[in-house]
């Protein structure tokens, strides 16, 4: 880290960090940071400042990619080897950048291929130097169709207090205070709002719930989870960077209806660039904030750690792992006090229904279904980016009339969904649309709202081989058959193992696939076989095809 400011000694980082709540994390990077890198002595001296046993410590580090464990290692370059980022040249930049080692997605699908270096989130393409570009604005949508998170953020300014106040921010805070808890949590309920991270839970239900857990003065926490790792998705970074104060308008509103007087922004180490970002922001708005104290705390890598109770034990400076639930973080969460753990889409989408009403929002999805989306669309699509769909838009309307289809003679073959969380569809599902209940009836789910688009150039083989691939190196290895079989079904998509006969194979991978769904601990043991199930379903011919060539 080259500054002109003089290096703080070890005592002065532990003394500004020891006392602070979740103090691990910022003191690891403060000497990740001075250093670039973690050494054993420092280890040792934050071990002892925050009485954790050595053996843990150095077990959690070495659990996250990205603290880096030899001198200057936290400038070596990290290339994103994430799908998309494989159909953009990363192979090459790996080979073209001295020192650097591939990172799993890196949220910039709508532009790759991101590399980080130091602090310094850059874009790379091969043959070229490393540019340094803003997060891309979401288009301005071409359906038309009216927007509740995006529909201010492409107003010049916004980013910044005086700019978010003069295109209406705040005014939903002003309002939910206005209200009592109740009030504002019988609106929310009823604008249909439901989490955006992924699992879809109703945000009213899970405030409530915080509210109504423990005594009226006990400690309640409200998290925001900024962690966005799963790959192809790359809308919570687009609202952070250009919209931040929508996120923290959303968590005071939170801290509101619940009576939370503690608050953390959980950020992906993959966004270096917003952490600053958010502390300005929310250094501006401290005097609106009134009691609720709001903290950032940055990750170091891990998809994991997306995963509610894995991030709240990544807070408390415990080893990552998913927590046992029940019981669930509204009534043991941070510190085991009742928490709500909310996506950063989720709160953004909270003060403009504040502000506009239930039926407002309600009003903005399709026939039955209630509000909108934010879509990470990426790939083989001339228009990649972010979208706000109305819940209930056709896919082809969004792929073909909004992102202008596949490119010059080719075709769309696959999308993924939910990131790679909800495996593919075929060419034959375009007519789905984007709402829960029609994307479960085709085994698949929206998620978080990234998709990913193969056109007919694509070996979807290797695609979904790099996909389990990615869920093997991000399984946490707490459970036996999410560790071991994202590990056996990448290496039969390898074509390296697995029975010769081509039906007793797919026998095996839809049987493991099987295991993993229903016994794995948590989300991602759940979801990977989607990945197998669905190629199997969709491109048996292609299937075929490896299986012969093994
Ligand atoms: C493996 C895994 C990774 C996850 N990653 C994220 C993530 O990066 N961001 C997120 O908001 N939710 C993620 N989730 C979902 C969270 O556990 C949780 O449901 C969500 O943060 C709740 O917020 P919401 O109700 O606003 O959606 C993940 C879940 C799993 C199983
Ligand atoms: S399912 Fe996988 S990621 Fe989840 S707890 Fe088990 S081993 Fe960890």
């Amino acid at each position: 880290m080259p500054t002109d400011e003089p290096r703080p000694t070890d005592e002065e980082l532990i003394a500004r960090w020891r006392d602070q709540p979740a103090p691990l994390l910022p003191l690891l990077h403060a000497f990740h940071d001075r250093d670039e890198h973690l050494s054993d002595e420092a280890l040792r001296k934050v071990a002892h400042a925050l009485r954790l046993p050595l053996a843990d410590l150095f077990g959690t580090v070495t659990f996250y990619h990205h603290f880096a464990r030899t001198p200057g290692g936290k400038s070596a370059p990290r290339v994103c080897d994430g799908p998309v980022c494989r159909t953009r040249g990363c192979d090459r930049l790996l080979e073209e950048l001295e020192g650097a080692t591939p990172m799993p997605c890196a949220g910039r699908c709508d532009d790759p291929v991101p590399v980080i270096v130091g602090d310094r989130y850059l874009v790379g393409t091969p043959g070229e130097p490393l540019a340094e570009r803003p997060t891309p604005l979401p288009a301005p949508n071409p359906g038309g169709a009216e927007e509740c998170c995006f529909a201010e953020i492409r107003t010049p300014g916004r980013a910044t207090l005086a700019g978010y106040r003069a295109s209406g921010g705040y005014a939903g805070l002003e309002r939910a205070r206005a209200m009592s808890q109740d009030e504002l949590l019988d609106l929310l309920e009823a604008s249909g709002l439901a989490g955006r991270g992924g699992a879809g839970f109703p945000t009213a239900r899970k405030w409530r719930a915080v509210r109504d857990a423990g005594g009226p003065d006990d400690p309640r926490t409200i998290v925001c989870n900024a962690d966005e790792g799963e790959p192809g998705c790359f809308k919570d970074r687009v609202l952070m960077d250009h919209d931040p104060h929508a996120v923290i308008e959303g968590m005071a509103i939170a801290a509101h209806a619940t009576g939370a007087e503690l608050g953390f922004l959980y950020l992906r180490y993959e966004y270096p660039h917003t952490q600053a970002i958010l502390e300005r922001a929310i250094e501006e708005a401290r005097d609106l904030l009134g009691d609720f104290r709001l903290l950032v705390r940055r990750g170091a890598g891990a998809y994991i750690c997306g995963e509610e109770t894995s991030l709240l034990n990544s807070l408390e400076g415990r080893h990552p792992f998913p927590r046992n639930k029940p019981p669930y973080p509204v009534t043991h969460g941070y510190e085991q006090t009742p928490t709500a753990v909310n996506n950063v889409e989720t709160l953004a989408s909270v003060p403009p229904i504040v502000a506009r009403g239930a039926d407002w929002y309600a009003g903005l999805g399709l026939g039955e279904h209630r509000g909108t989306k934010l879509i990470s669309l990426s790939g083989d699509v001339r228009r990649p980016g972010n979208y706000e769909v109305p819940i209930g838009l056709p896919l082809r309307t969004l792929l073909e009339d909004w992102a202008g289809g596949p490119l010059e003679g080719r075709r769309i073959q696959a999308v993924t969904m939910a990131g790679l969380s909800g495996g593919f569809l075929g060419a034959r599902d375009l007519d789905a649309t984007l709402d829960e209940p029609c994307l479960r009836g085709k085994g698949s789910f929206l998620g978080a709202g990234g998709i990913m688009v193969f056109d007919d150039t694509r070996d979807m083989v290797e695609v979904a081989r790099q996909a389990m691939s990615f869920f093997a190196h991000e399984s946490c290895g707490k459970c036996f058959p999410c560790r071991i079989g994202t590990q056996r079904l990448t290496e039969r998509l390898a074509g390296v193992a697995g029975p010769a006969d081509p039906e007793a194979w797919r026998a095996e991978v839809r049987a493991i696939g099987h295991t993993m769904s229903q016994v794995s601990a948590c989300g991602l043991g759940i979801a990977a076989p989607l990945v197998t199930e669905s190629l199997l379903d969709l491109f048996p011919d292609q299937v075929d095809a490896h299986l012969a060539k093994r």
